[in-house]
């Protein structure tokens, strides 16, 4: 039997409806209309429809939209002055640096990221909210994880009791997802390029999670028949072919539910994203 393909478009919709919902309750209670500010330095094509994007759906939804466009040979002390002025901006609630930043100043990435007001910081990176997550008092959650979460509880997949395994370590995805889950109640492994036995590992996982960045990692073998499967890779194979880390066609005909790419769970970062601008600008009312 072939899995229920998990379509993004769909549970994208449900999020973004429920931030405009939201965008609207702000202006009319509090005066305020959530604003964003997204940064990007230098002219990295992937970066710039990323930030299109963002724009684009910050316009849909009421909230306010700044692209700083700043040149690939802006200097770090440029960089960390443009982010203490829109930490002082009252209009911006949140404020996000589109990444890579260029070869010359990504060496300073941690010190940049760190210097965003930790009440602004809508990707959930700076150690604070890093720290409110381990801890379980999660504040700004990083919008990928936060979107795997939200599309299981959208699909009406259980996650309490579960086993989890996640594939890949990163601070983007896979650690801040052990905690999301891991707070749900699910038992997480986490996986990575040194694990042993990585396709009985992988089996274990009622969840599976895919964020390696290596197409194609997850085969077939690797599915635990009946399987909730979320891809969060998105790999360019060629100029006009993305995949994510799971072979769709033979994960399909284990898996329970499945998410495609592109189309899949990466459609609710941004959605995720919106949300962040609005609990971002409640969290600045309370402050
Ligand atoms: N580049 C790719 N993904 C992301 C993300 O989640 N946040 C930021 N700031 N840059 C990215």
């Amino acid at each position: 039997m072939s899995a229920r393909i998990l379509q993004g478009k769909e549970f994208a919709a449900k999020i973004k409806e429920s931030a405009r919902t939201e965008v609207e309750e702000l202006k009319k209670n509090f005066g305020v209309t959530p604003g964003l500010a997204v940064i990007i330095v230098g002219e990295n094509p992937a970066s710039q429809v990323y930030v299109r994007n963002k724009h684009k759906t910050c316009e849909e939804l009421g909230i306010i939209s700044e692209v700083v466009a700043m040149p690939e040979t802006t200097t770090k002390d440029e960089l960390l002055a443009r982010i203490d002025a829109l930490n002082a901006d009252k209009n911006i609630h949140g404020i996000l640096v589109q990444l890579p930043l260029p070869d010359a100043i990504k060496a300073h990435s941690e010190e940049i990221l760190n210097r965003i007001n930790p009440l602004k910081d809508v990707d959930g990176f700076h150690p604070e909210n890093v720290g409110k997550l381990v801890i379980g008092s999660p504040a700004l959650v990083p919008c990928t994880p936060a979107g795997c979460i939200e599309m299981l509880d959208l699909a009406g997949i259980e996650i309490d009791g579960k086993r989890a395994v996640i594939i890949g370590r990163s601070n983007i995805v896979g650690k801040p997802l052990l905690h999301l889950l891991m707070a749900r109640h699910a038992t997480v492994t986490v996986c990575h390029t040194h694990t042993k036995n990585l396709a009985e590992v992988a089996r274990e996982g009622e969840i599976l999670v895919a964020a390696s960045g290596k197409p194609n990692l997850v085969t077939g073998d690797m599915i635990r028949p009946g399987a909730t499967v979320i891809d969060v890779g998105i790999n360019r194979i060629a100029p006009k072919k993305l995949v994510g880390d799971v072979d769709f066609e033979a994960a399909k005909e284990i898996a329970g539910a499945i998410t495609p790419v592109p189309g899949g769970v990466g459609l609710l970062t941004v959605a995720m994203l919106m949300k962040n601008v609005v609990k971002a600008a409640r969290l600045q009312l309370e402050a």
